[in-house]
């Protein structure tokens, strides 16, 4: 054989050992880097996704901007009513999510993947993080773009949407207004923590002699969204019918001054010691009165099991209004487990002028003590200008309205029965049949020995 052929040959052999060799080592780059991304992408992706809280398999996240715009209305409950806002809801085409970006998917209309259903823009936008309305029916999608079903908070609102998403105006949880008396105190704060971490808003009538002890529990009321109630300065013995005209009016001013003070807002609403007011009280005060319609005696019985079941097992149709007392140590120690309890049955709890509103009543400087749907309709609460229902239709519209979503409330929410039977028993219409007049709580609060009751 030739020397330079056989040279030739080790050259070739030689150049074929390189060329596997690289291929080698080829493969095994490729390996690594396929290796690298599935850890990255199958492990390490899905553990910091789970930890900032998305879900890699969802559209792109969004940020919500339709529960900022509720909250910033809190302040001025409307009823049932629902804004939605266009531009907030949209957002960018999901051009960085592959899955989305298929042909099929990039159809405009309403789409459904293996996590629920979701709308997509003819300019590949699609809705995400607030309410939208379509086709002439409202939705609320949530922060990864899926439309929403069930109850929905927006701020402090309650909405409902039905299995097909389409919200449900006639739907709300059933209403109640929790409020408390002669405080604020030293057990204030953790009724405000509890109401604050419940979502829940409460009224508070306070002792202007007791709020310069406690002006940033006061401030943090009206930070938390729940309402100031004016109490009189010192709860008179003599009751606001005992005293001067220029009595009264000092009793509500000098409170309302504290008030100012701690917090640069005035009480809205009042509640007279004792309960003892009739119009000449209303008059001379200006605000709207506020009785209750379940007493818990909380004051009296000063035991926390005996209050919590005052409440659980008394009269909570739609629109009651409950009566505690924040001064005292066991009726907070109550309202701790009442106000979660009540939350999950599926009961609002709010102050006594968002009821109102939500009632479409429109307050006036006369009494009230309850917002039930049979007291709207019988013409018995001032300021409703809503239909005069008749008690059977009044009873009728149960379906719509007994919305409590685990229906473990049904016993004690029971609008039809429970309403017109309760407003007689304990004379809340009464109230208001003879408010031409005299003093219409003087019978009831005095003539059956309740002067040993302090409220
Ligand atoms: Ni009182």
């Amino acid at each position: 054989m030739d020397k330079r052929v056989l040279q030739e040959r080790m050259r070739k052999k030689q150049q074929q050992l390189r060329r596997r060799k690289m291929m080698k080592l080829g493969g095994y780059i490729l390996a690594v880097v396929l290796v690298a991304v599935f850890i990255i992408k199958g492990v390490i992706l899905p553990i910091t996704n789970k930890i900032s809280g998305k879900d890699a398999d969802k559209p792109v996240r969004v940020e919500a901007d339709a529960g900022k715009t509720a909250d910033a209305e809190k302040t001025e409950p409307k009823k049932e009513e629902v804004k939605t806002d266009g531009t907030a809801a949209i957002r960018m085409p999901l051009a960085s999510v592959s899955h989305i970006t298929t042909a099929s998917d990039l159809t405009s209309g309403w789409h459904k993947d293996e996590n629920g259903k979701w709308y997509q823009n003819t300019d590949g936008t699609y809705y995400a993080g607030g309410m939208q309305e379509i086709d002439g029916q409202t939705y609320s999608f949530d922060d990864n773009g899926y439309i929403q079903t069930g109850w929905v908070s927006q701020g402090f609102d309650d909405l409902y949407f039905n299995e097909d998403g389409t919200y449900n105006p006639e739907k709300h949880k059933p209403r109640i207004a929790l409020t408390f008396d002669d405080g604020p105190g030293e057990y204030t704060d953790q009724l405000l923590d509890c109401l604050e971490k419940n979502n829940a808003h409460a009224t508070f009538f306070m002792l202007g002699q007791n709020v310069g002890s406690w002006e940033s529990t006061v401030k943090r009321m009206t930070d938390i969204g729940c309402e100031l109630g004016n109490h009189s300065w010192d709860h008179p013995e003599a009751t606001l019918q005992g005293i001067s005209d220029e009595a009264v009016i000092e009793e509500f001013q000098k409170t309302d001054e504290a008030l100012m003070k701690a917090c640069g807002q005035k009480s809205t609403v009042a509640r007279a010691p004792y309960g003892a007011a009739a119009q000449r009280e209303f008059d001379l005060v200006q605000k709207p009165f506020f009785m209750w319609s379940l007493d818990t005696l909380d004051w009296k019985t000063l035991n926390v099991e005996s209050t919590v079941d005052a409440v659980m097992n008394g009269d909570l149709t739609d629109g009651s209004i409950i009566l505690m007392h924040d001064i005292h140590e066991p009726s907070v120690q109550a309202a701790l487990q009442i106000i979660p309890q009540l939350v999950e049955k599926g009961y609002k709890l709010m102050t006594v002028s968002e009821l109102a509103a939500a009632k479409g009543v429109k307050l006036q400087n006369a009494s009230y003590a309850d917002f039930w749907d049979s007291s709207l309709s019988k013409g018995l609460v001032a300021g409703y200008d809503g239909p005069l229902l008749s008690a059977e239709a009044a009873s009728g519209s149960e379906g719509g309205e007994g919305s409590v979503s685990d229906g473990s409330s049904e016993d004690s929410y029971d609008e039809g029965s429970d309403m017109s039977d309760g407003s007689s028993e304990d004379g809340s219409g009464e109230e208001y049949s003879d408010e031409s007049g005299d003093a219409s709580y003087d019978d009831e609060y005095y003539g059956d020995g309740s002067d040993e009751e302090y409220y």
